[in-house]
């Protein structure tokens, strides 16, 4: 069985791709958060998780999840089920792989393969964030599909071999002090706002939300407030008119999600 999240559909490209290839359940954390998470796995089963970096740390939806999962095995060991972890980033994973693990150590799981696919940004809310150029993005997918077609293999033969994660510099300080910052402090749906001028009352914003954490009020959107917003910013890439933004600072930023290329260059 393949657990996975996605915001802007970069991850949920690579665990569609990788349940076809494997035969496998393909689950979506979102919707499985609100449920007991008790899986039963069949003998032999896999299991997957693929999930975005997010601030070198993996969502804390994903982290939730990881906390709350049990499993019940045919076989006498749970770590006799191949377990393996995909994560998509823009650029770094830092430690990301390595907070999982401690997550999943109390389950007595232990990560056999983990690789990390690099795939267009779609963090914009910081200076100097910008969404890729679309020679960029195209560079980038065209890698990444490469290197999807080598986890799938490697999953699909089973092999514990070495992870193929990008960390990038100083993984730690990036994953437990300025991503543990990032996570504990920025994510938040309080800086969502709506110009009202642009709005055309689609709904698409409430459509994409994996969180449920939109509603439309007399045609305009508005959030909840209820603590479950990822930042996945699925709202803001996928708004047909741009009407959504976070605080100002991404006015001119451009709009991304897998399948749709960048329509504004954000520098
Ligand atoms: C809130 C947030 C934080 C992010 N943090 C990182 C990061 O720390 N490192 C990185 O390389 N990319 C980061 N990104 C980029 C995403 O990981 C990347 O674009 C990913 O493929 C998006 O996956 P999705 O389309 O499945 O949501 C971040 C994106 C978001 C929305
Ligand atoms: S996606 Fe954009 S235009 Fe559509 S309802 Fe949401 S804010 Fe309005
Ligand atoms: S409100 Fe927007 S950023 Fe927050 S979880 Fe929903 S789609 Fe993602």
């Amino acid at each position: 069985m393949i657990f996975y999240f996605s915001g802007t559909g970069n991850t949920r490209w690579a665990a569609e791709k990788m349940a076809e290839a494997t035969a496998e359940r393909l689950f979506f954390i979102p919707n499985e958060l609100p449920t007991s998470c008790h899986y039963e796995l069949e003998v032999g089963e896999r299991i997957g998780f693929c999930f975005p970096v997010h601030g070198w740390q993996p969502p804390h939806i994903v982290r939730e999840f990881l906390k709350k999962i049990t499993f019940s095995t045919p076989s006498s060991d749970i770590r006799e089920h191949y377990c393996y972890v995909l994560i998509t980033c823009g650029d770094s994973a830092g430690e990301t792989i390595e907070m999982c693990n401690s997550d999943l150590a109390p389950k007595n799981i232990s990560i056999d393969f983990a690789i990390s696919l690099i795939m267009p940004e779609s963090y914009v809310c910081l200076p100097f964030m910008y969404t890729d150029k679309p020679q960029r993005e195209e560079e980038k997918i065209a890698q990444a599909s490469k290197d999807l077609d080598t986890a799938i293999n490697i999953v699909c033969s089973r092999k514990r071999t070495t992870f193929l994660v990008k960390k990038g510099p100083l993984p730690w300080t990036f994953s437990h002090v300025i991503g543990a910052y990032f996570n504990a402090k920025m994510i938040t749906d309080k800086k969502f706002r709506v110009d009202p001028d642009m709005c055309i009352s689609c709904g698409k914003c409430v459509k994409v939300c994996p969180t449920g954490d939109i509603r439309l009020a007399e045609g305009v959107p508005e959030w909840k407030h209820n603590d479950s917003c990822t930042n996945c910013l699925a709202c803001y890439h996928h708004c047909p008119r741009h009407a959504i933004n976070y605080g100002r600072i991404t006015r001119k930023r451009g709009q991304y999600y897998f399948g749709h290329r960048t329509t504004t260059s954000g520098e």
